[in-house]
Formats: structure tokens, C-alpha cells, sequence
């Protein structure tokens, strides 16, 4: 590569997650450090790898003038394990709460993962083996956008588990291991045995060849980046609407060199003879990865696959599920009692509305004021699911003692514990106070459901380190998890919680910490630095809103600094607090970029902060991006 340098960071402790290194391009200097590469522009998405921060001791920035590139060396001392005690959840939205209860019931000791109800038999799912890919994720993602149902699954699972899901095709992913090694991961044998297609993607492609008698053999050079892939003459419904020739994106060091008995060669690249092979009995495999963007036509493979090879029906719609939920919610639940927190997030909108659906009554919600919300989020909270949804709903303004216990307290970390360990204090006092409970409703996602299940280390005991404090559940309170949401991604939750019914704002709702406006009150947090950020914090909200950016940025939001400076109004002078006003553009909250924000908007801002705020007589704009800088200040 050809870059001319433009900033070199040196011996610096930046944590970049790893999820985000997943993205980059990895290689070794001539001393053997490693190094990552990414493109800041067009960087690969990189859902389902595991997350937690690396250390890196240089980062460099580089430009070959169309666009810039990021290098970062991982720290000599590659403290992983150090750093996997990351203090921060790097999602906000609901998970906070869910995180909090999930902790309280960790250090009860008691099972974490929800009882499996049997699937609803006669819905047609995709399988999708997971060899440890950085995409088996994204591969899920691809298909349910066709309303197909699909799950990923180890690539060890019995057929016992998977028959209930009715499966109509089997798709194995990539992974980093080599299928000709030992102990390398395989496909389950009823995988070929079950006479349903098969689309195996890079490694899946390997896992085919190797399995069925094929040979695997190391490539003479790694092969990573754009190719031009050639159709041969087969008219195959896996090719139907797709051009001759087209571009895809290879990531694979291994090779198919012999093909297993019944194959043939279906399509090739300059440097792949087998860049796609198959059989008569709709066995396909792909060299290249059609999940991702840069394989811009990897979506039809995807729909022809599933449409064309699997026979699928595309019913799996927001509607759907939330029938099938109801039906399983009642299966679970029964006549038992329901007890679900409420943030104003989405994810918890939903579970609380479709328990509700399913159970009525039996559900109540509760809804802690931790004194540390927006302006009007706990009246628009209150008025969605008690007024307009009828729900029953413990409202507990906790405002005083939240505040309490954060007085003179200026350090981040111990702001959140503090705030988590009182949200479990209050849920445990509010839950007794209404008898025997016998499930907690969580908002638990699709992802979170991966990640745990792929990581040694489970997702709650990560969480416990990093809240070591937050307190137990009392110990009459034996409860089994409810978990509606188990299965959907992210944008499902969102499509399910409009077709509820709930209010756009609450569904398309940027995400906010769980530790609220104490962590963008930089230093301590009292009632009336509160009220001068929220102040501030509505202006923004505000007028973001009325420029229409607001379902663009990913965050947008004011933090009240501890920063005082000098002005003048009139004909004085005045001494008063300075606002910085964050705005930033992201896919995951792993990096982001600052949002470019209209001059006219932002003076718009300002104006407004200046003139309405007391006490406030300086704003800035914070014009870094993540990494180096985080998305909050705190
Ligand atoms: P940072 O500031 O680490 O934030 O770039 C990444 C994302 O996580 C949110 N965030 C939190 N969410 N509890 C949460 O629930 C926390 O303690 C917390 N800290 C940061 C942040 O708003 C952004 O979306």
C-alpha cells in the first residue's frame, strides 16, 4: 500500500473493540506486530463477532487521497483479558435494565437463560451453522429482510433441536479455522443427509468439499478483497436475475483443489477455478460472501436461494410473530405473575406490550424515575403504557434517593454502579410490594443471544465484573425469564413495535444510557445541574428534530461540562457554564463519526442555549470521533 502518513498516534492506551477490528483488514510488520487496516469509509459490517475492548499502543492515520485508511498495532502486552472488564455497556437503549435485573439474579445464584418453549411447529426456518464467522450473523440478517424465518445455530447441534424448526435448507458460514486441521469444525452428517439444499459460504463451501470427498489444500496466497466472478453455462435457479459476470468479495486463504464426486464448477474468478460449485441434489457453495455489501448482488443469491433452491414462503412478518409470541407467552406463562421494567427504550416498550397482549393483567410494569431522565420522558413513559395501553403500571419517582447517593460523587464509573445498584434496591422494595412474582420479562435481543452462546465467557458474568455491586434480588423471588424478543434483531424489534401500535418516538428513539444524564453531567451531579442540562439537552432534541436529523444521527444530545468561562451580557460580565453539544453518525456505537451538522443548525442551537438556558453563556461542538473519543463524555 501507498499512503502518505497523516497522523501517527504513539504509545497511547486506545481501546478499540474488537468488533470493530473484525472489520479491518489484519496484517504483520516486518518486527511481527500485528497491525489492523480499515477503510473509515467503506469498512466492512462486522455483526456477530464477539465484543469486548483490544488494547492498542499506535494508531495511524493514513490517506491515498480517495480515502483514508486507519492502522492501529495491537499493545505488546495484548491485555485482553485486562480489558475485557470494559465498564461500559456498549449498547444503551433498554439492555441497562435488563442488565441490572440479569445481575441481581446472577448473584442469587439462579439460572439465567430462560426455559426453551417448543418452537410453533409448521413455521419454515432456514438453518444457518455457525463455524465462528465474523458474518454468520449478518448472513441471518440477509434472510429474515426476505421474512424468513432462520436461526444460527453451533455447528455441532443435534438434529433433535433442529427438526422442531421445520428447517427448509441448511447454510453453513465462513469461519478462520482450516477444514483439513484437526479438530476443525464440521457440519452435523444429517446436514447431507436430509436432502434439503445446502449453501455453504467460504469455510461452509471448505466444510462441503472436505466432507463429501473433495480436497481442501492451503492457497498459495491469501485472497481478500474484490473479485469479478463469472457465471458458467448452467441455467441455475441459485443465478436466476443475475448478470453473466458481477463483482463479489473473497476473504479465504484455503482452496476446493479437487471437487467431491457429483460436483461440478458453476462459476469462477481469475484466482478461483471453484469460486461457486454444486450438485444435482441442490448442495451450492460459495467462495465469496454474499452477506455483505461488497458483494452488491449477494442479495438476489440470497432471495434465489431461498425462493428458488428452499422453496420458502417469505410469511414470517411483524404480524406473524407477534401472533406466534402471544400463543407462546401464554404457553409459558400461564396464570403466573409477570414483572417487567420499563426504560422509555424499545426493547422494553415491546416485551411489555406483547406480555401484556398475551397475559393482560398479570403483567405489571414497573417504571423507576431514577431523577436522571430528559424532560417529559417519564410523563410521555406514563401517559404510552398506563394511559394509552391500559397496562398496570408501579410508577416510583426514586428521584431523592438516586440523588442521594450520587452527592459529591464526580468519578464515571462510580456513578454507574451507583445507579444500578439503586435501580435493583428500588425494583426489589416495589416487586415485594406486590405479592408473589413468578417471571422477570426482559428485552433481551437476538444478538445478545449469539454472542453469549459463542463466547465462553456468558454475557451476564461479563456484565457482573463490570457491576460488581448492584445488589440481589430478595430471595423469595424465584423467577424464570420471559424473553419475547429472543429471537428478533434490532430492526425487527422496531418494524414489531409499530405494528403494536406504540409511538414512533418511543420506537425510533435514539439510544440513552442507562445511567442517564448522570454520566453527561461532567463532575458532580446535582438537582440544578440537572435541570440546566436537560434545559439545554430539550433545545438540542429539539431543533434536530425540526431539521429532520434526528433518524439519521445515531445520537444527538448536550452534556454540561465542568467547565465555567467568562462572557458578557449587556453591560456585565458573566462567569457561566459551558455546554458541548455531541452529535455523532454510527451503525453500532463501536465507532462513529461526528455528525457535520449545518453551520445554520448549529448557530440555531447555540442561539437558543444561550438565550433560554440561565446560568449557561458558552456552547461548543465536539468534533472528534470514536476512536479516539467515546460517544458520551463520561
Ligand atoms: P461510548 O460512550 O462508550 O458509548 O462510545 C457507546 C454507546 O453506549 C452508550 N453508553 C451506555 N449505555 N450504560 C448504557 O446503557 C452505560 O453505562 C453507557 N455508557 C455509554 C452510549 O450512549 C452509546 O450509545
Amino acid at each position: 500500500m501507498d499512503y502518505r502518513v497523516v497522523r501517527t498516534v504513539d504509545a497511547r492506551d486506545i481501546h478499540i473493540p474488537s468488533r470493530a477490528l473484525a472489520r479491518c483488514h489484519k496484517d504483520h510488520d516486518a518486527q511481527g506486530a500485528s497491525w489492523w487496516s480499515s477503510r473509515q469509509r467503506n469498512s466492512t459490517p462486522a455483526d456477530g463477532v464477539e465484543n469486548r475492548p483490544v488494547r492498542c499502543d499506535r494508531l495511524v492515520n493514513l490517506d491515498d487521497e480517495n480515502d483514508a485508511v486507519v492502522r492501529y498495532r495491537m499493545h505488546p502486552s495484548n491485555a485482553m483479558d485486562e480489558h475485557t472488564k470494559s465498564r461500559r455497556v456498549l449498547t444503551s437503549d433498554d439492555i441497562e435494565v435488563s442488565t441490572y435485573l440479569g445481575i441481581a439474579q446472577a448473584l442469587k445464584g439462579e439460572q439465567l437463560e430462560p426455559k426453551e418453549t417448543a418452537p410453533l411447529s409448521g413455521r419454515e426456518s432456514i438453518i444457518i451453522f455457525d463455524f465462528g464467522s465474523q458474518y454468520s450473523m449478518l448472513i441471518a440478517r440477509r434472510i429474515r429482510e426476505f421474512h424468513v424465518y432462520c436461526e444460527v445455530v453451533p455447528h455441532d447441534t443435534p438434529w433433535e433441536k433442529i427438526k422442531p424448526l421445520n428447517p427448509r435448507g441448511f447454510v453453513l458460514s465462513g469461519g478462520p479455522a482450516s477444514v483439513y486441521a484437526e479438530g476443525a469444525p464440521l457440519a452435523p452428517t444429517y446436514v447431507f443427509e436430509r436432502h434439503l439444499p445446502v449453501l455453504g459460504i467460504c469455510y461452509g463451501m471448505q466444510a462441503i468439499a472436505h466432507q463429501l470427498g473433495g480436497v481442501v489444500t492451503p492457497g498459495t496466497k491469501r485472497e481478500y478483497g474484490h473479485a469479478v466472478l463469472h457465471l458458467g453455462a448452467d441455467e441455475l435457479p441459485l443465478f436466476a436475475n443475475l448478470p453473466s459476470s458481477m463483482p463479489v468479495w473473497m476473504s479465504h486463504g484455503d482452496v476446493v483443489s479437487e471437487l467431491p464426486p457429483g460436483f461440478r464448477a458453476l462459476a469462477y474468478t481469475e484466482n478461483s477455478t471453484y469460486a461457486v460449485i454444486g450438485n444435482n441434489q441442490n448442495v451450492y457453495g460459495l467462495q465469496f460472501h454474499p452477506e455483505v455489501t461488497h458483494t452488491p448482488q449477494g442479495r438476489q443469491i440470497i432471495e434465489n436461494f431461498l425462493f428458488k433452491v428452499c422453496g420458502c414462503s417469505g410469511s414470517w412478518t411483524p404480524a406473524k410473530f407477534i401472533t406466534e409470541s402471544v400463543e407462546r407467552i401464554r404457553e409459558q406463562v400461564g396464570n403466573g405473575v409477570v414483572a417487567c421494567a420499563l426504560s422509555g427504550g424499545v426493547d422494553s416498550a415491546v416485551t411489555a406490550t406483547l406480555i401484556h397482549r398475551a397475559v393482560g393483567d398479570n403483567l405489571t410494569c414497573f417504571f423507576i424515575n431514577n431523577g436522571l431522565l430528559r424532560r417529559e420522558e417519564p410523563e410521555r413513559v406514563l401517559n404510552t403504557f398506563a394511559n394509552n395501553l391500559k397496562m398496570k403500571v408501579v410508577y416510583v419517582d426514586a428521584t431523592e434517593r438516586f440523588l442521594r447517593r450520587l452527592k459529591g460523587v464526580i468519578d464515571p464509573e462510580q456513578k454507574r454502579h451507583i445507579v444500578g445498584e439503586e435501580f435493583i434496591h428500588v425494583f426489589e422494595e416495589e416487586a415485594a410490594k406486590i405479592g408473589s412474582v413468578d417471571f422477570l420479562a426482559q428485552g433481551t435481543v437476538y444478538p445478545d443471544v449469539i454472542e453469549s452462546s459463542s463466547s465462553c465467557e456468558n454475557k451476564a458474568s461479563a456484565r457482573i465484573k463490570s457491576h460488581h455491586n448492584v445488589g440481589g434480588l430478595p430471595e423469595s423471588m424465584h423467577l424464570n425469564l420471559v424473553e419475547p424478543l429472543r429471537y428478533l434483531f434490532k430492526d425487527e424489534v422496531r418494524q414489531v413495535g409499530l405494528e403494536l401500535g406504540l409511538p414512533e418516538e418511543m420506537v425510533w428513539r435514539q439510544p440513552f444510557p442507562g445511567p442517564g444524564l448522570s454520566i453527561r453531567v461532567i463532575g458532580e451531579v446535582t438537582k440544578e445541574r440537572l435541570e440546566i442540562l436537560r434545559s439545554a439537552d430539550w433545545i438540542v432534541m429539539n431543533e434536530i428534530k425540526k431539521a429532520k436529523l434526528y433518524g439519521e444521527l445515531w445520537q444527538s444530545f448536550a452534556v454540561l461540562t465542568d467547565v465555567r468561562s467568562v462572557g458578557v451580557m449587556g453591560d456585565s460580565r458573566t462567569y457561566g457554564y459551558l455546554i458541548a453539544v455531541r452529535a455523532v453518525n454510527s451503525t453500532d456505537a463501536m465507532t462513529a463519526d461526528w455528525a457535520r451538522l449545518p453551520y445554520e443548525l448549529l448557530d440555531r442551537i447555540a442561539d437558543r442555549i444561550i438565550n433560554e438556558v440561565p446560568l449557561v453563556n458558552r456552547v461548543v461542538y465536539d468534533i472528534t470521533s470514536k476512536p479516539p473519543a467515546t460517544i458520551e463524555w463520561e
